[in-house]
């Protein structure tokens, strides 16, 4: 069997309830023996400062130290005004510092992005794809995922309930999988 993949989720909600995070375990907990996916913290990162450089917050050292470890990236964002959550950008910012020592460079990165609402939160998932373009992570390309109704995608056990949407997370993480072996250094 093929080694293990190590892939840290970086999920850009806080809410207990987030539908976003409780897609990223189901995901989590379907992908093959093949995929690891461990969802790293975000929440306890000091908003990026440049003057902290000189002593880092021991919670932005954590992060660092996970996500340059990991062989993957999954991405998975709310919308929240059209844009990504501030959480994620600052986590981002955290990680691609300090300035040549980025944890993201050539590291591959899968994206989705869920919404309630119908367009799945379509400018969330491009405004990310921006910064990845900068940190130089390739970004899975297809299958695209704006997961529009997210809060109907699962059922109480967070089992996804339509077979359609399960196929396609199937062949989501197939191909995400696929990707990062193909890109990983
Ligand atoms: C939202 N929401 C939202 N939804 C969307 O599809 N497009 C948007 O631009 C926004 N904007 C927005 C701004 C703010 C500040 C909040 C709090 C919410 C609604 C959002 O999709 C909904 O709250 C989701 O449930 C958030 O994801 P989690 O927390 O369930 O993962």
């Amino acid at each position: 069997m093929a080694e293990s993949l190590d892939i840290v989720a970086v999920v850009g909600s806080l809410r207990r309830e987030s539908f976003t995070r409780r897609l990223v375990q189901a995901l989590a907990a379907m992908a093959p023996a093949s995929l690891r996916i461990e969802i790293v913290g975000i929440g306890d990162l000091p908003l990026y400062n440049q003057d902290l450089e000189s002593a880092p917050p021991p919670a932005w050292l954590a992060f660092r130290e996970r996500t340059r470890r990991a062989q993957g990236v999954l991405f998975a964002t709310p919308e929240y005004n059209r844009s990504m959550p501030g959480l994620l950008k600052n986590a981002i910012d955290v990680g691609s510092r300090p300035y040549g020592k980025s944890v993201w460079s050539r590291k591959p990165a899968g994206i989705i992005s869920a919404s309630p609402g119908a367009l799945g939160a379509f400018g969330a998932n491009h405004h990310l794809r921006q910064a990845l373009v900068f940190l130089d992570m390739p970004a899975m390309q297809q299958p695209e995922a704006y997961i529009g109704g997210v809060d109907k995608l699962l059922d109480p056990s967070d089992q996804i309930v339509n077979p359609a949407s399960r196929q396609f997370f199937e062949q989501f993480l197939k191909s995400f999988e696929a990707w990062v072996r193909r890109h990983a250094g």
